[in-house]
């Protein structure tokens, strides 16, 4: 799962262009960051926590918090500029390299390490997370919605359509049974 939200936000990053229209780029750097904000308070919240129960001795997990704060700060710093101001581009590509560097450090670190070390605890984990995502998805819904309609503009391309509902089922978290049913 911690793969698969890697996995959408780098894709995602793969989808900026610097001479897209300024509201294209706002929807589509406001989806990374809220799916950011999402998957670190995860991490923070249910992870990593086990993953330092289950091996105190590991200082990888020790750098991950500060990782997370510095793409808080460039969140941050996003979300006081507008599209058009210089620096705009330069401070998403920022955000984009501390993401790649961070999550190459999980992958290839803390995720081989909790597969040894939680293998039997992964799926309940899992579980936590998954309920913890929809609580956290349900406190912003506009906010996504919203973004991510700019982000992937399903009149014009019907593949990002397809993207936005994978989007948002990968935010969500919900079968697609159930999805149907809502
Ligand atoms: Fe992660
Ligand atoms: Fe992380």
């Amino acid at each position: 799962m911690i793969k698969l939200d890697h996995a959408h936000v780098t894709a995602a990053f793969h989808r900026y262009r610097i001479d897209a229209p300024h509201w294209r780029k706002a929807a589509l750097v406001n989806t990374i960051c809220a799916a950011l904000e999402i998957h670190a308070q995860l991490e923070e919240e249910i992870f990593y926590p086990a993953l330092r129960a289950a091996k105190p001795t590991a200082i990888a997990i020790d750098k991950s918090v500060p990782e997370h704060n510095a793409m808080r700060d460039s969140i941050a710093k996003l979300r006081t500029m507008d599209p058009s101001t210089p620096g705009y581009d330069d401070t998403v590509m920022d955000l984009m390299r501390e993401v790649i560097h961070h999550v190459a450090d999980e992958e290839t670190i803390l995720l081989p390490m909790a597969e040894d070390v939680l293998a039997r605890d992964l799926r309940t984990l899992g579980a936590q997370m998954n309920t913890r995502r929809l609580q956290l998805v349900a406190g912003r819904p506009v906010e996504i919605a919203v973004n991510s309609a700019g982000a992937f503009p399903i009149l014009k391309f019907s593949l990002a359509g397809l993207a936005l509902v994978g989007l948002l089922a990968a935010f969500s978290r919900i079968p697609p049974a159930q999805r149907g049913a809502r």
